[in-house]
C-alpha cells in the first residue's frame, strides 16, 4: 500500500472485511497501529513527544518511562514557549522530526497546546503559554518543522485539558465563547496554519461530553469549520465507548484493546447502531496517514529529507541554543549580569542543581538524553584563568534538612565576590498525572538564599522549574534572577552562555508570574470538585484577568530583560478594507540603543474601545522577535486582520467584528506599552434576530425591528414609553412581557407579521 504504484486507499478499503476495518481503528500494540498483512497495510509507530523522542527500547523488559532509546532532550515547552521565536521552534521541530524518522517513528505525539490556566497544573511544563496566540503560532511552527521531515505531529490534548487532577473523568465546564477565544484558539491557528496530520483527543469531558466522543468538537469544529484533514487519535486510554467515539469523528483508539473495541465496532455496524460509512471514513484517514508518513519511517537520504542517521551532536548544539533563547532575565539590578569570564573574580556557584541539573519533567514526555551538560562544568570550562569558581551544594535534591550544606554554602558565598545560586523545584513536585500543591520554592532553598544574601549582597539566582514559582517571597535577596525553566539536556551550557554574556537573554514570559497563588483568576475554581471544574473566570485567563482588574503582579506577561536596551518609535497604523476584509497595517521603528547585540520581542496588543459584549482590556494579537546589533535600527511591520479584532458571539454563532475604535498598544510586555495608536474600523453592526423574548432595547436598536416598534409605540397605545425616563426603566424587559403589561397595546398586526417572517 505504501508503494506508490500500489492500489489507492479507496481500492484498499474496498478489499477489507468489516472485521478488518474495525480492527484497524484501535492500536496493534502500545505504540503501533494494527497491521493487515493480507492487504499489505503496515503498522506505523506513534510515540512521545513533545520535546524529544521517547521511543520505547524494544530490548527492555516490561514498560517504564526510563526504558527508551537515547534521543536529544530539547528544552520543554515551558522554555520553548518563552523564546517567542517562531523560526527557532520550526528548527527544533525539524530536528525532532529527523530523530523520529531515524528511529522509525511515523508520528511524534506533540506539541502540547493546552493553555496554562492555573500555575498549579502539574503538566504546565509541557505547554507553551497562557495565551492562544503564543501557543498557536509556536505550536504551528513545531508542526511545520516536524512534518517537513515526513513525520506527523499530533496537537494535544484536544481540548480543555488544563489540569491533571481527575484528568480522565473531570468535566471542564466552559462557555462556548471562552472555548473559542481561549482554549480552542491555539489549536485552531495551528490546524489552519500548519495542517497537522493528527490531533489527539483529550481524556477529560467538556461540558459533560468526553472529548474523544464529542461530535461537536471532533467533527463540527475541527473538521467542518477549521478544515482539518488528518486523523484524530485518542489519548492513551481516553476512549470509553468506541462506537460513540467513531460516530463522533475519532479515527484511531490507542493503545491496543486486544480486539475488544474492534468487536464492539463490528457488532454495532451489524446491528445497525453505527453506519459502516463511519468506519470507512476513519479507515481512509488511517490509510492517508500511513501514506503521508511512510516515506518518513526508516532512515532515508535525499534532498529535503534529512540525514539517514540522527545527528545528535548537531541537535545537542541546537538544544543549547534553544535553551539560551528561552531563558527569561526577570531582573538585573545595577547590571550585575553578565559576568566577565576573563575578570579577576571569585564566584561561588551554589545549589545542587548547578551540578545535577533539573532539565525535564516527569511522565510520558520523559526523554533518555544523549548526554547532559551541568552548568557547573560549563561555567568551569568557559571561565578564564583569573576567574576562580567554588562550588557548594547548599541543599540535597531529596529536600531533607542539611545544616552542614547550608553552612558550607554560606562560607563559600562569604569568600566570593559574587554568588550564583541555582534554585528550583524538586523533581517530585510537578509531573503528568497530578497537580502541584503550591507555587513556592522549597523552604530550605529560600532559607539558603536569605543566609547567602546576608553575607554577600552580590547574589544572583538561576531558576529551574516547569510551572512558575512565586518570586515575591525572596527576590529582594537577589540582585538578578534568570528564569531558565526545564531547559533540556544542553541547558547547563546555555546558562553559562547567558551568565558570561556570550548570549544576550531574549526570552519573555509566556505566563504571568503572580505575586501570590491566590491572585490567579482560576484560584477559586481549580481543580473543581465532584467531577466538575467550572471555568468561572471565563476569558479572563492570565494577563487578561490581571490587566482587567489592575492587580499587581510580580512579573507581567511578555516581560523579560536584555543586556541591551531598545527604543520604540514612529508607530503608524493604517486601516484598509472593511468588515471581514479589514486589514490593519502597523509599522514602527525599533532601535538597539545599547552597546551589545540583542533581541527584542515586539508585542502588539489590541483593545476594542466600545463593544456590545465585555472584552479584555488588552489582548496579544501579534509579536515578532527582532535581532539588532548595537546602535542598529529596523522597521518592524505587522498585519492584523478582521479575526484579530473580533470576538466570538455565541448568539450569532460566529466571529463578530464590531465597527468603531480599536486601541493598538505596542511594547515589551502587557504592562510596558511604548507606543499607541487608535484606528477606526468600518463593519456592519451585528444584527441579532429578534424574537418575542428580545428586550425592548434590542428591538429598538434593530434596523428593522426598531422603526417598526416605534411606530407601534407612537400609535398612541403605549405612548408612555416615549418618555426617556420610563424607557430606560423598561428597556431590559422582553417584548412579550411588555405586551402583557400593556394589556396588549404593544401588539400590532404589523409586528405579528414581522415575527412570522
Ligand atoms: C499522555 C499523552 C501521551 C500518551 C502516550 C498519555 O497519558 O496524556 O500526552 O502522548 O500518554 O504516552
Amino acid at each position: 500500500m505504501t508503494d506508490p504504484s500500489g492500489p489507492s486507499a479507496p481500492a484498499v478499503l474496498a478489499g477489507l472485511t468489516l472485521e478488518e476495518k474495525a480492527a484497524l481503528l484501535s492500536g496493534g500494540g502500545t505504540w503501533e497501529t494494527a497491521a493487515i498483512d493480507r492487504a499489505a497495510i503496515p503498522p506505523i509507530v506513534l510515540t512521545d513527544g513533545p520535546h524529544g523522542l521517547r521511543r520505547h527500547d524494544p530490548e527492555a523488559a516490561g514498560f517504564s518511562f526510563e526504558e527508551s532509546l537515547p534521543a536529544t532532550c530539547f528544552p520543554t515547552a515551558a522554555a520553548l514557549g518563552s523564546s517567542w521565536d517562531v523560526d527557532l521552534l520550526e528548527e527544533v521541530g525539524r530536528a525532532l522530526g529527523e530523530e523520529s524518522r531515524a528511529a522509525g517513528v511515523a508520528v511524534l505525539l506533540g506539541p502540547g497546546m493546552n493553555i496554562k490556566r492555573s500555575p498549579l497544573c502539574g503538566r504546565n511544563f509541557e505547554y507553551l503559554s497562557e495565551d492562544p496566540v503564543v501557543s498557536g503560532r509556536l505550536g504551528a511552527a513545531l508542526v511545520r518543522g516536524v512534518q517537513g521531515t515526513g513525520v506527523g505531529a499530533s496537537l494535544k490534548h484536544f481540548a480543555a485539558n488544563n489540569q491533571e487532577t481527575d484528568r480522565m473523568t473531570v468535566s471542564a465546564e466552559v462557555d462556548e465563547r471562552t472555548l473559542r477565544e481561549i482554549y480552542l484558539a491555539g489549536f485552531e491557528r495551528a490546524v489552519r496554519d500548519a495542517g497537522p496530520w493528527t490531533v489527539m483527543a483529550a481524556y477529560n469531558r467538556i461540558n459533560g461530553v468526553h472529548a474523544a466522543q464529542d461530535p461537536w468538537l471532533l467533527t463540527r469544529v475541527l473538521r467542518e469549520e477549521w478544515g482539518f484533514d488528518g486523523l484524530v487519535v485518542s489519548d492513551w486510554g481516553a476512549v470509553l465507548d468506541p462506537v460513540a467515539a467513531v460516530a463522533a469523528g475519532l479515527d484511531l483508539e490507542m493503545p491496543a484493546t486486544n480486539g475488544v473495541s474492534a468487536a464492539r465496532l463490528a457488532e454495532a455496524v451489524r446491528e445497525g447502531r453505527l453506519e459502516e460509512s463511519a468506519l470507512d471514513r476513519a479507515v481512509l484517514r488511517l490509510l492517508k496517514l500511513i501514506e503521508r508518513t511512510s516515506p518518513g519511517t526508516g532512515p532515508r537520504t535525499g534532498p529535503g529529507t534529512g540525514p539517514a542517521e540522527a545527528d545528535f551532536d548537531r541537535d545537542h548544539a541546537l538544544a543549547r541554543r534553544a535553551a539560551a533563547e528561552s531563558a527569561v532575565l526577570l531582573k538585573n539590578e545595577d547590571a550585575i549580569l553578565p559576568l566577565d569570564p576573563r575578570a579577576d573574580l571569585r564566584v561561588a556557584v551554589i545549589g545542587e542543581f548547578a551540578r545535577t541539573p533539573r532539565y525535564q519533567g516527569a511522565g510520558s514526555s520523559r526523554v533518555k538524553p544523549t548526554r547532559i551538560d551541568a552548568a557547573l562544568d560549563a561555567l568551569t570550562g568557559a571561565a578564564g584563568p583569573a576567574l576562580r569558581l567554588a562550588f557548594a551544594a547548599g541543599f540535597t535534591l531529596s529536600g531533607e534538612e542539611a545544616p552542614e550544606l547550608l553552612a558550607e554554602a554560606v562560607a563559600a558565598a562569604r569568600d566570593a565576590d559574587i554568588a550564583v545560586v541555582f534554585l528550583g523545584l524538586p523533581e517530585g513536585e510537578e509531573s503528568e498525572g497530578f497537580d502541584r500543591a503550591g507555587i513556592d520554592l522549597p523552604e530550605v532553598q529560600v532559607r539558603l538564599l536569605k543566609e547567602i544574601a546576608l553575607v554577600n549582597p552580590r547574589t544572583v539566582v538561576v531558576l529551574a522549574n516547569g510551572g512558575v514559582v512565586r518570586t515575591s517571597g525572596w527576590e529582594r535577596h537577589a540582585r538578578a534572577v534568570l528564569e531558565c525553566w526545564l531547559n533540556g539536556q544542553a541547558g547547563g551550557g546555555a546558562v553559562a552562555d547567558l551568565l558570561f554574556g556570550r548570549v544576550n537573554p531574549s526570552g519573555r514570559l509566556a505566563e504571568t508570574i503572580p505575586l501570590r497563588l491566590e491572585d490567579n483568576p482560576s484560584h477559586l475554581n481549580f481543580p473543581g470538585s465532584e467531577g466538575t471544574v467550572v471555568y468561572g473566570e471565563r476569558l479572563y485567563v492570565g494577563y487578561r484577568y490581571y490587566d482587567a482588574k489592575g492587580i499587581d503582579v510580580a512579573y507581567p506577561f511578555g516581560h523579560g530583560l536584555s543586556y541591551t536596551d531598545f527604543a520604540y518609535s514612529g508607530l503608524s497604523a493604517v486601516v484598509e478594507g472593511d468588515g471581514d476584509e479589514t486589514v490593519v497595517r502597523l509599522r514602527l521603528d525599533l532601535t538597539n540603543t545599547g552597546t551589545v547585540a540583542g533581541k527584542e520581542v515586539v508585542q502588539v496588543y489590541v483593545r476594542d474601545v466600545a463593544c456590545s459584549v465585555d472584552r479584555p482590556v488588552r489582548e496579544l494579537k501579534a509579536f515578532a522577535k527582532v535581532a539588532l546589533g548595537p546602535g542598529e535600527s529596523a522597521a518592524v511591520r505587522f498585519e492584523l486582520d478582521a479575526r484579530d479584532l473580533s470576538y466570538y458571539s455565541t448568539g450569532l454563532g460566529r466571529w463578530v467584528l464590531e465597527p468603531g475604535d480599536f486601541e493598538i498598544g505596542v511594547g515589551a510586555s502587557s504592562r510596558d506599552l511604548r507606543l499607541a495608536a487608535t484606528v477606526t474600523v468600518d463593519a456592519p453592526p451585528p444584527v441579532r434576530p429578534l424574537t418575542l423574548d428580545s428586550t425592548l432595547a434590542e428591538w429598538l436598536a434593530h434596523p428593522e425591528g426598531g422603526p417598526l416598534l416605534r411606530r407601534t409605540m407612537t400609535a398612541g397605545h403605549a405612548s408612555a414609553m416615549s418618555d426617556p425616563a420610563i424607557l430606560r426603566m423598561v428597556e431590559s424587559t422582553p417584548l412579550n412581557r411588555l405586551i402583557t403589561l400593556s394589556g396588549g397595546a404593544l401588539a400590532s398586526p404589523e409586528l405579528e407579521d414581522y415575527l412570522a417572517r
